[in-house]
């Protein structure tokens, strides 16, 4: 095409006005990073799910899928460390009470700067505040902020507090009567469901290891900077997938998944130079080594998705706080000429952001257009270019006008293909304009029904990338469609 944009503001817009993303609450004005996302983006959601769901269940025999409480018990979380580690240097600005997490004021800052192009000053800062934070050096990132005199966008001053710890979970009482309450988490992460069900599903599933245990569902965090749209959410969804390993083989499997999954990526479409690998400076407390893989989103470079190594640091803590044995005996060490063995094993964990993912889509289907058609006038579409496997609506079927049996033969081919995939219906509008918005919403697909269907059974179908129309066989509409989308 001529000309295309891909502007973040418009691309917010667009998802309200085609049903993807609603604000939470909208009609009370909203509440912070929380969203909620309408008939396409669900289903956009949803299709995205489960295409990773048997990525990860179907197609690898050595994973399997479970779907643990979002309650669980509240030691779950001290023996994870999240009770006294989950949390994340933060500051205050004392004339406009507003927290801000310290790294993102600071890459905030440096973003500012890279944008000014003073590139060199960006990146002092950055590698600064990686060592600061290697260093958990508080004073030191103050000094930072105070040094590059990084102000509150609110107050637009650098009256900052202490650095200072906050834990991001979210706690909510259990138990009907005040006295006999207990207090527990909305979990942060879904890994600990799967942490705690690993011997239930290793012995009922008779797994061997390696083996995944993989799991989609909602995480809450508390998290203070609440921007970028659907990027960073107070709820939100997490698919994560545990592939518990033989230890020392750890390094392994991390660099075959770190690969696997930015192979995973490329197949919905994601190019590869908008995806990269970026290693942790500071590992977290479970981690000897991890690394997100990030995607050039609209506002920058951004994690995806994280791969880490977790050690036995998990299963470890639970078998010390439960006080249950949480081993695995190893049959195959014997065959390999090594005596049998009991042990903890090593976990490589893949964990991305269901919500973020959608953001990932979204992004990269964003186009505006703008082309010159053959008589010199300025046409433009905007378009949603949505692999078609994961599309919300696979095809739309329009008869071109509401009479003369158009209709009739119209709803004759939806019945025939809404079984197999989601299809959508219109009849009102002329065809340009309807075309028009099948490519706001992603629909790789259009039919029309015309009056020469009625004479030799063929039918017009538009492709939304091409924009490029043929006829073909009403009577193959369905495979050309299920050919594309399978
Ligand atoms: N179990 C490991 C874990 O939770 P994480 O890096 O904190 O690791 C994994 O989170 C993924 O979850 C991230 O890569 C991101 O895609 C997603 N995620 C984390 N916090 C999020 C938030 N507040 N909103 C949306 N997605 C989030």
């Amino acid at each position: 095409m001529a000309n295309e944009t891909n502007n973040f503001q418009e691309l917010i817009s667009h998802c309200k006005e085609y049903g993807y993303i609603f604000q939470s609450s909208e009609i009370y004005d909203g509440l912070a990073a929380v969203y909620d996302y309408g008939q396409n983006g669900a289903q956009l959601k949803k299709n995205i799910r489960d295409y990773w769901w048997k990525s990860m269940t179907q197609l690898h025999d050595n994973i399997v899928g479970i779907d643990a409480a979002i309650f669980m018990h509240p030691t779950t979380w001290k023996a994870s460390g999240h009770v006294d580690n989950f949390s994340d240097p933060m500051i205050d600005n004392k004339d406009s009470n507003k927290r801000y997490r310290v790294d993102h004021l600071i890459e905030g800052f440096a973003d500012e700067q890279k944008a000014k192009g003073n590139e060199q000053l960006a990146n002092d800062t950055l590698a600064a505040m990686d060592a600061l934070l290697l260093a958990n050096d508080y004073a030191g990132l103050k000094q930072l902020i105070e040094t590059n005199k990084i102000s509150c966008a609110v107050s637009k001053t650098c009256n900052w507090t202490d650095v200072r710890e906050f834990n991001l979970m979210f706690s909510t009482q259990i138990g009907s009567v005040a006295e006999a309450s207990e207090t527990i988490y909305l979990r942060p992460e879904t890994a600990q469901g799967i942490f705690v069900n690993f011997l239930n599903v290793q012995k009922t599933g008779r797994m061997k290891i390696p083996f995944g245990i993989a799991q989609t569902g909602k995480a809450f965090r508390n998290e203070i900077v609440a921007r970028q749209f659907i990027f960073r959410m107070r709820e939100f969804e997490q698919m994560e997938m545990q592939f518990f390993v033989r230890p020392g083989t750890q390094m392994e499997w991390y660099n075959f998944w770190k690969e696997e999954r930015k192979k995973w990526h490329e197949s919905l479409g994601i190019p590869s130079t908008k995806l990269r690998f970026h290693d942790h400076v500071k590992l977290a407390h479970y981690a000897d080594a991890a690394l997100d893989i990030e995607f050039d989103f609209p506002f920058g470079w951004k994690e995806l998705e994280g791969i880490h190594s977790r050690t036995d640091f998990d299963l470890k803590q639970h078998q010390e706080f439960s006080k249950k044995k949480i081993q695995y005996f190893d049959n195959d060490l014997n065959e390999a000429g090594k005596p049998f063995g009991n042990y903890i094993p090593y976990v490589v964990e893949t964990s991305v952001g269901l919500d973020r993912l959608v953001l990932t889509i979204l992004s990269n289907a964003y186009a505006e257009e703008k082309w010159n058609k053959e008589d010199g006038t300025e046409d433009s579409r905007v378009v949603l270019r949505i692999p078609a496997k994961i599309a919300p609506v696979k095809l739309a079927i329009l008869p071109l006008v509401k009479k003369d049996g158009l209709p009739e033969i119209a709803r004759e081919l939806m019945n025939e293909c809404k079984q197999a995939f989601h299809c959508f219906y219109e009849e009102k509008d002329a065809i340009g304009k309807r075309y028009r918005r099948m490519d706001a919403i992603g629909t790789p697909f259009c039919i029309t029904i015309d009056h020469q269907t009625k004479e030799d059974q063929t039918v017009t179908i538009r492709y939304r990338d091409t924009m490029v129309q043929e006829r073909i066989a009403l009577a193959d509409v369905k495979n050309l469609v299920i050919s594309h989308t399978a």
